[in-house]
């Protein structure tokens, strides 16, 4: 058997960290869709809800893989939450910080990856690369959308009533 099948210890530490990560981001959106809920704005609210069961599957995916290359997968203590926004804007200003802090991880695993010339990593990690980029593009949109509505109540309905229509994918 080839030692290069076998997940190194560098890079099995790192996974399980942005498991955990994910993690975190998971229950981040879930604490912001009941915030917006109990603000009255449904449709923001099952957006991050969705978007919470996205991030588990982001956890699982990690967690899978380094199963799948013979790794120990651990799981830690999820740290608490911010569990209240002033408004839908700024839950979504905190959701496009914390996406590019997320992006910078996956670029830093990647770069761990290539160091440690770990091609099947490597392969694994474009995905979250390549995912990464609509994870900042959806909060930016919204973003946009509700500068825009301002306080508007009509504007600030109709957005909501479209992100109520969020599925899982
Ligand atoms: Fe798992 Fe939102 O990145």
């Amino acid at each position: 058997m080839s030692i290069r099948t076998i997940l190194n210890e560098t890079m099995e530490a790192a996974l399980n960290k942005q498991g955990n990560a994910e993690l975190w981001s998971a229950y981040l959106y879930l604490s912001m869709s009941y915030d917006m809920k109990q603000k009255g704005f449904e449709g923001m609210g099952n957006w991050f809800a969705v978007q919470a069961k996205e991030e588990f599957a982001h956890a699982t995916r990690i967690f899978e893989y380094i199963e799948e290359r013979n790794g120990t997968v651990k799981l830690f203590p999820i740290e608490e939450v911010r569990q209240e926004w002033l408004s839908p804007k700024e839950a979504f200003e905190d959701t496009l910080i914390h996406e590019k802090l997320v992006t910078e991880m996956i670029h830093n695993l990647m770069d761990k990856a290539i160091e440690l010339k770990d091609y099947a990593t490597q392969g694994f990690l474009q995905w979250f690369v390549n995912e990464q980029v609509e994870e900042e593009d959806a909060p930016r949109k919204y973003l946009a959308a509700l500068e825009k509505a301002g306080d508007d109540a009509a504007a600030l309905y109709m957005l909501d009533k479209g992100l109520g229509k969020r599925k899982e994918d």
